[in-house]
């Protein structure tokens, strides 16, 4: 018998939805509609596309390790030193090797409740101590987390658009919070809806960053650019230092040729981040319109999804709204057990699901 550390029996783990394919013979319906991962409605940048079937033919050889022209475009882009960008697969990832290279054990890390989960799974693995300041309005109380900064705290997680809740903070507030921040702390700024943000006064990662070194951005191609499934994401370092000791950790070849190249062409795709960008704002509107006519609560969101909190059981409604084919998360593991988050789908897709939650709830 394989011998299993016993500190591994209370990990949390991230529990994905099953295989769609799975659902859709597990139900016998005709038809699933995922509304649950904050995946792109409208499919992968074309541009992302020509580039993988323009790579295929190369996958024999390994990729660069660094993601070196992904790194020299984002650093054009972005006004950013290459030297300070760290290319992932995915930025959850990123988050993990940030924490298993930054902690000790017993530091202290601090976030809001009602936030990603992966920043509890990043910190588990030291294990340091997570300390989940109680949500405000549903979104970050930064004043509550500024006061439970002591000399072990050494990361702060925050992210801008929020998930599961889709609340914002803005520039004037986040600036003023990052002054207090000792310069000795880490803050994570999770930027993964970035793109969606329709606020004018968001604060943007990569500027943010000449005023504050002790930043790290985190953005990803999972979201707007549609390629969740090649699994690329990257931070941006305020200081060099602070990226090369994450470097440390990080495996060899992290990121695959396919996955580099998508993600460059993908940020040349201007017309299908704008196209994106716009079936989303009409379709939350869209969404808004239903769940006020149907009398539910909902939060605004800045992001691609919306956080409802229905009457009753909202484990409840995710259920009824699953076995009749609409997928989408019930926010327990987020703390947030009285809501479910329904990501903005097409306009066939929203549709879709608001006749079933109609239906549901009148069950
Ligand atoms: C706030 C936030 N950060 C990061 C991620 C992870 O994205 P990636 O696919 O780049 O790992 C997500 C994914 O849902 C997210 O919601």
């Amino acid at each position: 018998m394989i011998k299993i550390p016993k500190r591994l029996q209370s990990y949390e783990v991230y529990i994905p939805g099953k295989p769609l394919e799975e659902a859709q013979r597990e139900l016998g319906v005709e038809r699933v509609t995922k509304l649950a991962s904050n995946e792109n409605p409208i499919g992968t940048s074309p541009l992302a596309l020509q580039a993988i079937r323009k790579w295929m033919d190369r996958v024999r050889l390994y990729p660069d390790s660094g993601s070196y022209y992904l790194s020299q475009k984002l650093s054009a882009r972005l006004g950013v030193d290459a030297e300070n960008i760290l290319v992932g697969p995915g930025s959850a990832v990123i988050a993990k090797w940030i924490a298993r290279a930054l902690l000790e054990e017993d530091d202290r890390v601090i976030t809001s409740d009602k936030t990603f989960l992966i920043y509890k799974i990043a910190v588990q693995e030291i294990p340091a101590e997570l300390l989940k300041v109680p949500a405000r309005d549903y979104g970050y109380d930064l004043e509550g987390i500024l006061s439970k900064v002591d000399s072990r705290t050494r990361i702060i997680f925050i992210a801008n658009p929020n998930n599961p809740t889709g609340t914002h903070i803005e520039e004037g507030e986040f600036r003023a919070f990052m002054e207090r921040v000792p310069d000795d702390v880490l803050v994570v700024y999770d930027e993964a809806y970035r793109e969606y943000v329709e606020s004018p006064a968001h604060p943007k990662g990569e500027k943010l960053l000449r005023d504050f070194p002790n930043l790290v951005v985190l953005r990803t191609f999972s979201k707007i650019y549609g390629l969740a499934g090649m699994r690329v994401g990257y931070a941006l370092f305020g200081q060099r230092e602070v990226k090369e000791a994450v470097w440390k950790v990080v495996p060899p070849f992290p990121v695959s040729l396919l996955a580099q190249k998508a993600a460059e062409a993908a940020l040349d795709d201007l017309e299908f981040v704008k196209r994106s960008h716009e079936v989303n704002l009409k379709g939350k509107e869209y969404l808004y319109r239903e769940l006020e006519r149907l009398g539910l609560r909902y939060i605004p969101t800045q992001a691609n999804f919306v956080f409802v909190i229905p009457p009753g059981d909202a484990r409840e409604v995710v259920r009824g709204l699953f076995q009749r084919g609409i997928i989408v998360r019930h926010t327990r593991a987020f703390d947030a057990p009285e809501g479910f988050r329904v990501t903005v789908g097409t306009e066939e897709e929203n549709k879709a699901f608001v006749k079933t939650l109609e239906e549901v709830l009148a069950h």
